[in-house]
C-alpha cells in the first residue's frame, strides 16, 4: 500500500504592503486599487455569489465544458502528471479533473495560508489516493516552484483568471509558467471570449446587485485594513465593457465632493470622480493562441461551449 503524502511550503513573499501600494493607487490623477484587495473574507463569499449569479455565465460554462470535456483532457493531457494549479482558492473546479486525470501530485499555489491549508485538508480526506503539494506563495510574482516530485508538470488557470492582467503581463505569466512546466509540459487555462457587448455588460451588472456589493466591499476591506473611513453609500458601482481596450471595466463612483481618510492620509474625491478597481479581459480564440505562441508554448488544443463565450485551452510545449 502506498502512502499519501502532504507537503506544505510557505515560501516569504516579496509583497509590496498594502498600505503604501494602496495609497500610492489613490494618489494618482486617475485613482486606483488594485482587484487583489477585493478577496477579504466577505469579498471572497460575495464572489462566490456572483457566480451564483444568472448573468454570471463565466463559471457554469467553464464547469461545463470541463465536465463534458473529461475524456479529451485525459487524452490531450495524460495521466500521473504533477498537476500545478495556479491561485487555487477552495479548489472546488480542480474535483472535476481528479478522478479522471489521476495526477501524480496536485501541487495548489495560493496565497492566503488559511483558504489552502483548509481546501488543502479537506482534498486529503476526500481523496486518499492523492497526494499533495501546496505553496503558500503570491503566484503574479516571479517565484521559483518548491515542488519536489519529478515527472510532467502540467499548470491548471481557471476562471479566466488571466483576464486581470493587461495583455502584456498575461504574456509575461504565461512565460513563467512555460518555465515552471518546461519541456514537455502543458497549460489547462479558461479564458473568456469576447461577445456581444449586451451579455458582457449584463455579467457585471446583475439584477441582484452582487457585483455592486462586491465592488463597494473593496472600500469596507480598505476601512478595517488601513483605518480608513469611506463611506459606502457615497460611492456607486460602475461597470462596463471597453471595446477600444477589449475588456470589461469596473470603478467606483464618487456620488459627491468628499474627503476621505485612510491610513492617516486624505484623499479628496471630486463628485462624479472615479475609482478604478478591475479589469476583466476578453479574448479571441486567434488573439488568445497569438499571446501563448508568444509566450513559447508550441501547440494548443481549445474547446469551447455551443455559443462560444468561454474556452478552455489546453497549451503544451514539446
Ligand atoms: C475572477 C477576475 C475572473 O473578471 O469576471 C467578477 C472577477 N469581477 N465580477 C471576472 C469579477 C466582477 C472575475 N475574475
Amino acid at each position: 500500500m502506498t502512502v499519501q503524502t502532504l507537503k506544505f511550503y510557505d515560501l516569504p513573499t516579496r509583497d509590496i504592503d498594502m498600505t503604501s501600494e494602496v495609497l500610492s493607487g489613490l494618489s494618482q490623477a486617475n485613482k486606483q486599487i488594485a482587484p487583489k484587495y477585493f478577496y477579504d473574507e466577505i469579498g471572497s463569499q460575495l464572489f462566490t455569489e456572483i457566480t451564483r449569479q444568472p448573468e454570471y455565465y463565466p463559471t457554469r460554462t467553464e464547469i461545463g465544458l470541463l465536465r463534458s470535456l473529461n475524456e479529451d483532457l485525459v487524452t490531450a493531457i495524460g495521466r500521473n502528471v504533477v498537476l500545478i494549479e495556479y491561485g487555487s482558492g477552495s479548489s472546488e473546479k480542480i474535483r472535476v479533473l481528479l478522478e479522471n486525470l489521476r495526477p501524480s501530485v496536485y501541487a495548489p499555489i495560493d496565497i492566503s495560508r488559511e483558504y489552502l491549508a483548509k481546501s488543502v485538508e479537506r482534498l486529503r480526506d476526500d481523496y486518499h489516493w492523492l497526494n499533495v503539494e501546496a505553496t503558500c506563495i503570491d503566484y503574479s510574482q516571479d517565484f521559483d516552484l518548491p515542488i519536489k516530485t519529478k515527472g510532467r508538470r502540467v499548470g491548471f488557470f481557471p476562471g479566466s483568471s488571466i483576464g486581470n492582467f493587461d495583455p502584456d503581463q498575461a504574456v509575461k505569466f504565461l512565460k513563467r509558467v512555460r518555465g515552471h512546466v518546461g519541456s514537455d509540459g502543458g497549460l489547462l487555462i479558461g479564458v473568456d471570449l469576447k461577445k456581444n457587448h449586451d451579455v458582457l455588460n449584463s455579467a457585471y451588472n446583475d439584477r441582484a446587485g452582487i457585483t455592486g456589493r462586491f465592488n463597494l466591499n473593496i472600500l469596507a476591506h480598505l476601512n478595517t485594513e488601513l483605518a480608513g473611513n469611506f463611506e459606502l453609500v457615497k460611492f456607486r458601482h460602475e461597470a462596463g465593457y471597453n471595446a477600444q481596450k477589449g475588456c470589461v471595466e469596473m470603478f467606483l463612483v464618487s456620488e459627491v465632493a468628499q474627503e476621505v481618510e485612510i491610513a492617516g492620509q486624505v484623499i479628496s474625491f471630486q463628485a462624479g470622480e472615479k475609482i478604478h478597481t478591475e479589469n476583466s479581459f476578453k479574448y479571441s480564440s486567434d488573439d488568445f493562441i497569438e499571446m501563448a505562441v508568444g509566450a513559447g508554448f508550441s501547440q494548443h488544443h481549445f474547446w469551447t461551449d455551443e455559443r462560444c463565450w468561454f474556452g478552455l485551452f489546453y497549451l503544451y510545449s514539446a
